[in-house]
């Protein structure tokens, strides 16, 4: 590898699922994934970053992990993903993975042993209370998913904290051995060759001690079930969140140039706990926190330049920016904005400092899907419809215009976008004026000119 972290100016996020199926199930897959480095290095990436690929039932995509070192099915083999970093470094693309420390599956054996009995050893290795006297939940946290955080086990009469699904346990942070698993993962993998780790749900790594009730929040939504109803100022940011973290950083210094990146989104509710915790992030010379703010600022270039310049004021120590237009649980920027504003925040986005993340088919200006109720898929929220769904921003990557796009070549698991027909990489690759077209020059010039990686605004 020629370039350090510190010089790239890009990173490609793919979902794997939605990138490249070549196995004809209309599900992407890794060697998908191979075979479209070329695509990918002539667009001018130097870093991809793929989301999960991991042995899961896939009751979040992946998100719920069952085995953490191997590869499920469904996307390949082990040896497919070593080929996989193999052709991406032969062509100078740095291959970053996703980290899901805080949950896994229920299916995952450390759970199932755990569920097992209240004296089995792993028992400790996720989070388990007694009810309430009156049989209710140890205390009022609600799931991000919605509803209760807490799940009763029958079996063994306690209850297991959930801040995601049902199907995902929160793993106990407090357990040293829960800590050297983990850290022990992230070891299997920098051996295996992955350059970095995008870090999953991090804010929930320690919670408070006492496990007390998170405040009413003032201005609750109309469901009282929902994650909205309280401010969480008990279920994450617990006093070990720097410590946890750096121990996770920690694991980069025994190698040589690996690089963390921390889901983060801004909390205005936790005000300065957000922004101290940031700055905890960035404290470790190998971690950084994503900046997510675009997704919600309203358009003036005021606020733009403000947020940017605060982010940026804030990467304290070296820590390397990473600027994201959107992700695979957020709306396509170009149907959160419109085509011709989507086109200048790319524009913005991919000449700002540190690395511009591209989220797949956002550089050829991809909509939010359009689906019936019969086929979303995604089950994460109780609020999961048609116009919200995250299965909107998933679906498969327009390559042509042919009837899969390219994709595949049979049935998708989840419809192409009708607009593939005006809306793909074959035509835009000819046209001078495209969204891929300024992406292709712009990711060019940020290789050409270190000034627009390293320089400030
Ligand atoms: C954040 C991931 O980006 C999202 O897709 C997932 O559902 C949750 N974390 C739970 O792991």
């Amino acid at each position: 590898m020629t370039k350090r972290w510190r010089d790239i100016g890009s990173l490609y996020q793919i979902y794997p699922r939605s990138f490249q199926d070549t196995t004809g199930d209309g599900v992407g897959d890794l060697n998908g994934i191979t075979a479209r480095l070329n695509y990918l290095s002539c667009l001018g990436i130097e870093a991809i970053w793929i989301s999960p690929f991991f042995t899961s039932p896939m009751t979040d995509f992946g998100y719920d992990v069952a085995n953490y070192r191997d590869v499920d099915p469904t996307f390949g083999a082990v040896d497919d993903f070593r080929r996989l970093i193999a052709e991406a470094h032969a062509r100078n693309i740095k291959v970053m993975i996703d980290l899901v420390p805080c949950h896994t599956s229920d299916q995952h054996p450390w759970f199932v042993e755990s569920r097992s009995s209240l004296d089995n050893p792993k028992r400790d290795y996720y989070v388990w209370k007694d009810p309430k006297p009156d049989d209710s939940p140890p205390n009022n946290w609600r799931s991000q998913s919605g509803g209760r955080a807490w799940t009763l086990d029958e079996k063994t009469g306690q209850y297991y904290l959930h801040s995601f699904l049902y199907t995902q346990p929160d793993l106990n942070w407090d357990n040293p051995a829960v800590r050297r698993e983990i850290t022990d993962v992230v070891r299997f993998w920098f051996d295996m060759g992955v350059d970095g780790m995008r870090v999953d749900a991090i804010w929930g790594i320690s919670k408070d001690p006492e496990f007390g009730d998170d405040s009413p929040n003032p201005h609750p939504p109309h469901d009282l079930e929902q994650y909205g109803a309280f401010i969480h100022d008990h279920c994450k940011y617990g006093p070990h969140f720097a410590e946890y973290l750096r121990e996770i950083a920690s694991v980069c210094d025994e190698f040589e140039d690996r690089q963390l990146v921390f889901e983060f989104y801004p909390d205005e509710q936790l005000g300065n706990i957000y922004e101290q915790y940031r700055q905890v992030i960035h404290a470790h010379p190998r971690g950084s926190a994503f900046f997510m703010e675009h997704r919600h600022m309203s358009w003036h270039a005021q606020n733009t330049r403000d947020a940017i310049l605060e982010y940026m004021h804030r990467s304290v120590g070296n820590a390397i920016p990473f600027f994201c237009l959107g992700n695979h649980d957020q709306p396509r920027v170009v149907s959160r904005l419109d085509y011709e504003r989507a086109r200048a925040l790319n524009f913005l986005n991919l000449l700002t400092p540190g690395i511009s993340v591209v989220y797949y088919g956002d550089e050829i200006g991809m909509e939010n899907g359009v689906l019936d109720a019969t086929q979303l898929r995604d089950n994460f929220s109780p609020a999961n419809s048609t116009v919200d769904s995250r299965d909107l921003e998933r679906t498969p990557m327009q390559w042509s215009d042919s009837q899969f796009a390219d994709f595949s070549t049979a049935e998708q698991w989840l419809p192409v976008h009708a607009n593939r027909v005006s809306v793909n990489v074959t035509k835009q690759t000819n046209e001078t004026r495209s969204m891929l077209t300024m992406h292709q020059t712009l990711l060019k010039l940020r290789q050409a000119m270190p000034i627009l990686v390293h320089g400030s605004l």
